[in-house]
C-alpha cells in the first residue's frame, strides 16, 4: 500500500473513497474474469438518464491480442506503465437512447463517468487500482473494434494490484510517490446557503 496516496481530508470522507487513486506500478499478479466482470457489473449499478445504461466496455486481459490493441492505442506518455497493466477496460459511450426514434442522449458521457467512478470504487475493494487514461488514439480503437459513429470510446482504465514505486522509470515513479491533492472544499462550493 503506497500511503502517501491516502489524503488527510478537510471532512470525514468514507476510506473506500480516501484509498482510490490511479496507479502506475502493477504488480504481475493477474485479474482473473470473473473478477474483471465483478468491476464491470459494479459500473452497472451506476445510476443513469432514464436507467438507459448508455455504457459497453471492452475488456482485455494481458496476454490477449486485445490487450496488446489496446496498448498500441496509447499514447506514448501512457504506455510505458501499461504495459505491466493485468487488464484494459474501455468505457464507451452509447450516444442514443434505445427508444422509439433512437433520440440523443445528452447525459450519455456524464453517466459513463458514473458508471466508470462506481467500477474504480469496486475495484478499490478488491485492492484493485484502476487508471483512467484519455491518452489514447481514439480513431485508432474504434477502427480496430469496428466501433461505429452511434458509440464514442471515452476512456481506457488500466487495472492492476499495486505494487512498488521503485520498479518504475522516471517520470512516472517521481509521480508515484507524489502526495495527491485537491482543491480545498470552500472552492468549489460556489454557493451554501445555511440560514
Ligand atoms: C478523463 C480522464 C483522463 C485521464 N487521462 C490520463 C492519462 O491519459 N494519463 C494518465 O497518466 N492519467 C490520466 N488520468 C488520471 C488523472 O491524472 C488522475 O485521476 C488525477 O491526477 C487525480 O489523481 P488520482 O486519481 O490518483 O486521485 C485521467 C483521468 C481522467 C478522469
Amino acid at each position: 500500500m503506497n500511503s502517501i496516496k491516502i489524503p488527510q481530508t478537510q471532512f470525514p470522507v468514507a476510506d473506500l473513497i480516501k484509498n482510490r487513486w490511479s496507479a502506475r506500478s502493477f504488480s504481475p499478479k493477474e485479474i482473473s474474469t470473473e473478477q474483471l466482470k465483478t468491476i464491470v457489473e459494479a459500473a452497472s449499478w451506476a445510476p443513469s438518464a432514464n436507467n438507459a445504461q448508455p455504457w459497453e466496455f471492452i475488456v482485455a486481459q494481458k496476454g490477449t491480442a486485445s490487450f496488446d490493441k489496446i496498448h498500441g492505442c496509447l499514447m506514448p506518455g501512457n504506455q510505458p506503465w501499461t504495459k505491466h497493466a493485468a487488464a484494459f477496460v474501455v468505457s464507451v459511450a452509447k450516444k442514443h437512447f434505445e427508444k422509439e426514434g433512437n433520440p440523443l442522449n445528452p447525459f450519455a458521457e456524464h453517466d459513463l463517468g458514473l458508471a466508470n467512478a462506481t467500477l474504480l470504487l469496486q475495484a478499490t475493494t478488491m485492492g484493485i487500482s484502476g487508471h483512467v487514461m484519455a491518452g489514447f488514439h481514439q480513431d485508432q480503437l474504434r477502427q480496430l473494434f469496428n466501433l461505429n459513429d452511434l458509440v464514442k470510446p471515452m476512456v481506457v482504465i488500466a487495472l492492476g494490484y499495486p505494487d512498488a514505486a521503485e520498479k518504475l522509470e522516471e517520470p512516472f515513479k517521481e509521480r508515484e510517490l507524489m502526495p495527491r491533492s485537491r482543491k480545498p472544499v470552500d472552492e468549489i462550493i460556489i454557493d451554501f446557503s445555511n440560514n
